[in-house]
């Protein structure tokens, strides 16, 4: 008889934007008078930009044309001229040491930061940073990785939490308990705020002599604005014997439902003599495939010099939201957090209410969705997440129904 991965069972209710598509569905059928605005889950609203649709187009011609006909890429990493422009527009364009043989095309950050774990031992004990993205977590609960779940304070016995709060200025601490594997997610998803490269440094070290490998999750990227904070881990001394780098093409080009990502695996990085790169080829030339040749022509035109120039005008448009929120919720009290370089406004939930219940309280009394925080975390208890991800318009609608409360 077979038996199913217990670990599952262990994962409290469903993954969070599910859960709240199934509220915010339940409450929409019940209301259908109502007009919600939904500055919910991260998801883009612009369309894709025009320089990238050509792209697009002509790889699709080149399909139908037996001369040009693709049919399995050479190997799942990603074709040549996809990884030479992101090698030299990611990486090279930041002095950082990156090699175009270092750098794996795939189909989002979401799955690549799931799939990552699989090549590490299960006795592995991960750190995070609270609140966090919730695929880091849950990943390595499928994969026996965390111990039991403590529904009291909502923690894994086996996860080593680093909270990040008003009270740290959302910097997290170094863990008393060293960790074998770090999540770090900058310009931070969720709350928005980010850490300066001196900051992002201090945590190579520690990696680095500690033995401890970090996950960095460079997914917001295009957001940054300030000056001193790294657009790479790879421009911090040694990471290349500590880091691996994933990136996505989800939020700098609207490729939410498109699906692009990268993740760059150094050679220098080894555990015990095995090289790290060796085995997540392996992992992916067994497992995947490759992105689809018209998608990663898409991709190239990310970097060209047109849809370079009108992604900037995208990630103004969402800034400009992004600006409009933090500004409004400030002018009515909020205590509001990030959305200077990252398009998350993270907020303190007014009169102590708890982040669901501001959540329903938002979603009742102005049509508005949102994300709780403590469903990024036992830290984000108390927080509440809105994207500046809406049209202008809705951003604007929204504020108005928020002030109005
Ligand atoms: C979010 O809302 O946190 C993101 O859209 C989730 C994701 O990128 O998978």
């Amino acid at each position: 008889m077979f038996t199913i991965n217990d670990n599952y069972q262990k994962l409290p209710g469903s993954y969070l934007f599910s859960t709240i598509a199934k509220k915010v569905s339940a409450y929409a059928t019940a209301n259908p008078d109502k007009s919600l605005i939904r500055l919910g889950i991260g998801d883009v609203t612009q369309p894709i930009a025009p320089a990238i649709l050509e792209a697009f187009h002509g790889a699709v011609d080149e399909m139908g044309e037996a001369e040009s006909f693709r049919g399995y890429s050479p190997d799942s990493m990603g074709y040549e001229f996809l990884r030479s422009a992101i090698l030299e527009n990611d990486y090279k364009s930041r002095g950082a040491e990156v090699y175009v043989d270092e750098i794996f095309v795939s189909d989002g950050a979401k799955s690549d930061s799931a799939n990552i774990q699989e090549i590490f031992g299960a006795d592995n004990k991960i750190a995070v940073t609270d609140p966090v993205y919730p695929v880091y977590v849950d990943s390595n609960v499928m994969a026996g990785r965390c111990g039991s779940y403590d529904e009291k304070t909502e923690k894994w016995s086996n996860v080593i939490y680093l909270p990040c709060t008003l009270e740290n200025n959302f910097v997290p601490e170094f863990p008393k308990e060293v960790p074998d594997i770090i999540y770090l997610c900058y310009p931070n998803n969720p709350t928005g705020t980010t850490i300066s490269k001196e900051q992002l440094q201090e945590w190579v070290d520690y990696a680095n002599k500690n033995g401890a490998l970090i996950i960095y999750d460079g997914a917001y990227e295009a957001y940054i604005s300030s000056p001193d904070v790294a657009h790479t881990i790879y421009e911090c001394q040694g990471a290349r014997t500590c880091a691996i780098e994933i990136r996505s093409f989800s939020k700098n080009a609207g490729f939410t439902g498109v699906r692009l990502s990268h993740t760059v695996v150094p050679k220098d990085l080894t555990c015990g003599g095995i090289s790290l790169h060796g085995l997540w080829a392996r992992r992916q030339n067994t497992k995947f495939n490759g992105t689809a040749y018209i998608i990663q022509k898409a991709g190239e035109a990310v970097y060209s010099a047109e849809g370079k120039a009108q992604l900037a005008d995208q990630i103004a448009y969402y800034m400009r939201n992004a600006k409009l929120i933090y500004e409004s919720l400030q002018s009515v009290g909020y205590q509001v957090f990030g959305g200077v370089d990252a398009p998350y406004i993270w907020l303190k939930t007014p009169q102590n209410m708890s982040s669901w219940e501001f959540f329903d309280y938002l979603l009742e009394k102005g049509n508005v969705v949102g994300t709780p925080g403590s469903g990024f975390g036992p830290s984000g208890e108390g927080y509440f997440r809105l994207t500046a991800f809406g049209s202008y318009e809705n951003t604007v609608a929204a504020l108005e129904r928020i002030k109005g409360l």
